[in-house]
């Protein structure tokens, strides 16, 4: 198991380039269980999640191949006999769930495990199967697995309304279901975030007839099949990962230039950062950020697209620990999303929860800790404290990172932070972080803390019973 050793302080400068997005990815790759013929991907992050779905996909009868080297990634199913998607893999990844619409379309029949839960809250289905029933799918759930049929999905009206707003992954299931229903299918309601809309875009190169994409409202016209020959596609930008590289040199101060970035999917969190301070500037196929002044309070809500991502809450509250005031973050998306507070308070951040609200009170300095991810935006939001902390940090569990960021520490290296990957072991946890009275080099701090590790005698002194016995 790896942690990445920080060392904060360093203004970040230089440029970077933004990989293809984990979220648009993912149901696209999982939507080629309904496609027939060869594609070819491109800019798809090598991630966990991505070998997981790969993993996953494969034992769904589909082949793939790719270079380590590039992000291209050919695709094409050769067996359609194959509809099990087992709980040791589902379980491993909720986005697995996208398997289901496109299994239901094509094959006639899914096995899913359920998902499950995770760190970042309750992660129900049931808006999924709602809509796949409405489509003629016959679903019963049993020890933990999903087995739906259907001979012929038949177009219908859905309504796909929660009570947290849509679901994105729902909606990919849906479309992809409704692209090869007989009939026309209408969502209301529909998720509407960059990376739907990619899949929608994907399915209709390859024939598929979606209209409304991006709007709440989707208007779908079944077509027999979904037809490739080779065909290119490539992944949009990960919003999520610029959002994060753009809060990191927010913190550390200094300024970056980033690649690969579409500005107009973020316009919520652009706007947030401005208000607190960041300058954002579009220069051709490049964006520049910088952060000078001080950083200001903001109060901001996480809502469905084209609201503040509910994927950036974590990122952005550990940038308020720093702003010159009191900020509060409220995530109307995953009101439980907050696990990375308490690391971040460890740090010297002063937050409050309020049920899905986080009260924020900026300090003037964060301090370097041992901390521990527990999600994979918790995970970018300890990077970003860490690199403002003073002194060294050690993060642990970051195979949650690993998930969802690619080469997230040697980005951060080539912009100047001191960030290192290496063994998760006893001997790299830096001296400084270690409680025990190694020589390190602030005597101070040592003096501190072995005052609380080592109880000095009086304290503890038996010989005299301070208890008056009876
Ligand atoms: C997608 O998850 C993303 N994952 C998440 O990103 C993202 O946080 C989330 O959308 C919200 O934007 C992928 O795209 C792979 P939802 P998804 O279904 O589809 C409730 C990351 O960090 N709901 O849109 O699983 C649900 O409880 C990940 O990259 C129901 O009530 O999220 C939640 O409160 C984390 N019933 C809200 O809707 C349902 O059937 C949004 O969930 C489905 C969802």
């Amino acid at each position: 198991m790896d942690m990445f050793v920080v060392r904060g302080g360093q203004p970040l400068a230089g440029h970077v380039r933004v990989s293809g997005s984990k979220n648009a990815a993912l149901p696209i790759m999982a939507a080629m269980l309904a496609v027939d013929g060869p594609v070819r991907l491109h800019d798809v992050p090598h991630l966990v999640d991505v070998r997981t779905l790969l993993d996953l996909l494969t034992r769904l009868g589909l082949q793939h191949s790719r270079s380590e080297a590039d992000q291209t990634l050919e695709l094409e199913v050769v067996d359609t006999t194959l509809c099990l998607a087992e709980y040791d893999l589902v379980r491993k990844m909720r986005a697995s769930i996208c398997v289901l619409g496109p299994l239901l379309a094509r094959r006639g029949r899914a096995c899913v495990s359920l998902p499950g839960g995770c760190n970042i809250g309750d992660r129900p289905i049931d808006l999924h199967l709602k809509g796949l029933r409405a489509l003629g799918a016959e679903i019963q759930i049993e020890r933990g697995y999903i087995f739906a049929e259907a001979r012929q999905l038949r177009g219908a009206h859905i309504f796909l309304g929660g009570p947290f707003g849509s679901t994105v992954t729902g909606t990919c299931n849906l479309m992809v279901a409704g692209a090869l229903a007989e009939g026309t299918t209408t969502i209301e309601s529909a998720a509407c975030e960059p990376e739907v809309v990619d899949l929608g875009n994907f399915l209709n190169q390859l024939g598929a007839r979606i209209e409304g994409l991006g709007t709440p409202f989707l208007r779908i016209e079944g077509v027999p099949s979904l037809n490739a020959a080779g065909d290119d596609y490539r992944i949009i930008p990960d919003r999520i990962e610029a959002a994060t590289l753009m809060m990191a040199v927010a913190m550390t101060g200094g300024d970056i230039d980033l690649e690969n970035v579409d500005l107009r999917p973020l316009t919520a969190v652009v706007e947030k950062l401005r208000e607190v301070g960041v300058t954002i500037r579009a220069m051709g196929n490049r964006v520049h950020v910088s952060r000078q002044g001080a950083l200001r309070p903001t109060d901001c809500c996480t809502l469905p697209y084209p609201g503040i991502p509910t994927d950036v809450q974590a990122q952005l509250m550990a940038l308020l620990t720093m702003a010159e005031g009191m900020s509060v973050i409220t995530d109307k998306v995953f009101p439980d999303r907050f696990m990375h507070a308490a690391e971040l308070v460890r740090m010297g951040a002063r937050i409050r929860r309020e049920g899905p609200s986080a009260i924020i009170s900026g300090v003037s300095r964060l301090s370097g800790a041992n901390v521990m991810a527990s999600d994979l935006r918790a995970s970018a939001a300890l990077v970003i404290a860490a690199l403002a902390g003073e002194g060294e940090s050690a993060i642990r569990r970051i195979y949650h990172l690993d998930r969802g960021y690619e080469q997230l520490e040697r980005k951060l290296q080539h912009l100047g932070a001191d960030i290192r990957r290496v063994q998760d072991c006893p001997e790299n946890i830096p001296a400084s972080l270690r409680p025990e009275w190694s020589e390190v080099e602030d005597a101070e701090h040592t003096e501190k803390l072995q005052q609380f590790v080592i109880p000095r005698p009086h304290l503890f002194d038996r010989s005299e019973s301070r208890v008056q016995r009876p």
